[in-house]
């Protein structure tokens, strides 16, 4: 079996792992992926790489590892050049990076085997240097106790979402859920293309974008109908498939779907009309059951974490399958939950 490695963002690791993990899980074969700080190294029998950088948020870099070593000095020596020649044509360009994983950041080092890799790897496939825009790229993990020379590709998906973020969308109101944010929630709750993906507090339509954007078709309930206008102008921007309906989401008009992905109103930016946010919450839960056509991790919810959704779903019977939080700021922090249906 292969192995490959995932470098996820420092923003909130436990957050970016879970999302991997719950990526990895759409793969049937067997699996295993081991952390090292913001690194996993994945062995299995198909290549998940092309998946995680299309479809995680929070996934920096992933790739391919080439060769594994416990000395540095060892690297040029041992790894063939038929090895070289099979990932890197003469007609490519190619850059050598490297990156100190879990250890001090050693620059006299990473230069040195950036300087020797470099000129190892042109003389053997006659590949020309370009270090801003390489056709392939190399990069060397330096670990406590490894060296990890891979074949590396950078998350493109990163950049979009933050083109994506509320204030860049056609219609913006402050309640929207950020696009990285939703895009992980709907990773959590296992969002494939195809879908039918339901967020019952939609508003201006953060969430819903992003499962659109993962090829779901969209179902979003508000009881604004000014917000709901403003979603319907995101989605629209997109081009895809949605049913957008003013409703109260105590009372679903909805039979079935295949994930729910929510937000239920918190903090000062979105109103409740009166209703306390977590009784809101708990009427959703009571008719969850009935709507979800698939089971499973099939649905994410995210509050203030005072609120405490996890004691919510435990009271209505479900099973909270994760627990993430998020720090927003000190008067607020962000509590993410999935729930086995
Ligand atoms: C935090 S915002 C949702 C943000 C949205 N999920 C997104 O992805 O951008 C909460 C929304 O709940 C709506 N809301 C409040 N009470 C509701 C109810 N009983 N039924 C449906 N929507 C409600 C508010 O109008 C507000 O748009």
């Amino acid at each position: 079996m292969t192995a490959y490695f995932a470098y996820i963002s420092g923003e909130n690791v436990e957050l970016a792992k879970a999302e991997v993990e719950v990526l990895l899980n759409q793969y049937p074969d067997d699996k295993e992926s081991i952390w090292q700080g913001r690194l996993a190294k994945i062995t299995m029998p198909v290549n998940p790489t092309g998946f995680l950088l299309e479809r995680a948020a929070l996934v920096q870099m992933a790739g391919t590892i080439l060769y594994e070593s416990d000395s540095v000095d060892k690297i040029t020596q041992e790894i063939s050049d038929d090895e070289w020649v099979v990932n890197i044509t003469k007609q490519d360009e190619f850059s050598v990076k490297t990156l100190c994983v879990d250890v001090d950041n050693d620059l006299g080092m990473r230069l040195q085997i950036e300087k020797v890799l470099g000129a190892h790897i042109k003389k053997v496939t006659g590949a020309r240097v370009n270090l801003r825009y390489p056709s392939v790229q190399i990069l060397v993990l330096i670990l406590s106790n490894r060296i990890l020379v891979c074949k590396s590709s950078t998350s493109r998906l990163r950049a979009l979402l933050r083109n994506r973020e509320p204030g860049k969308k056609t219609f913006f109101h402050p309640s929207m859920m950020n696009s990285t944010l939703a895009r992980v929630m709907c990773n959590l709750a296992g969002v494939r293309v195809g879908d039918v993906v339901l967020d019952p507090f939609c508003g201006g339509g953060g969430i819903l974008c992003e499962a659109a954007h993962i090829g779901a078709s969209v179902v979003g309930i508000d009881l604004s109908w000014k917000l709901l206008v403003g979603a319907i102008r995101n989605l629209n921007e997109i081009g895809v498939k949605y049913s957008i309906i003013q409703g109260d989401a105590q009372h679903l008009p909805i039979k079935s779907v295949n994930r729910i992905v929510t937000d239920p109103p918190y903090g000062r930016a979105s109103s409740t009309r009166g209703s306390r946010a977590i009784k809101l919450v708990e009427s959703l839960l009571e008719n969850v059951d009935s709507i979800l056509e698939s089971k499973g991790e099939c649905l994410c919810l995210c509050g203030d974490s005072e609120m405490k959704l996890s004691h919510s779903v435990k009271n209505a019977g479900f099973t909270v399958v994760r627990q993430l939080r998020m720090k927003v700021h000190s008067g607020l922090i962000r509590e993410i939950v999935t729930v086995q249906i």
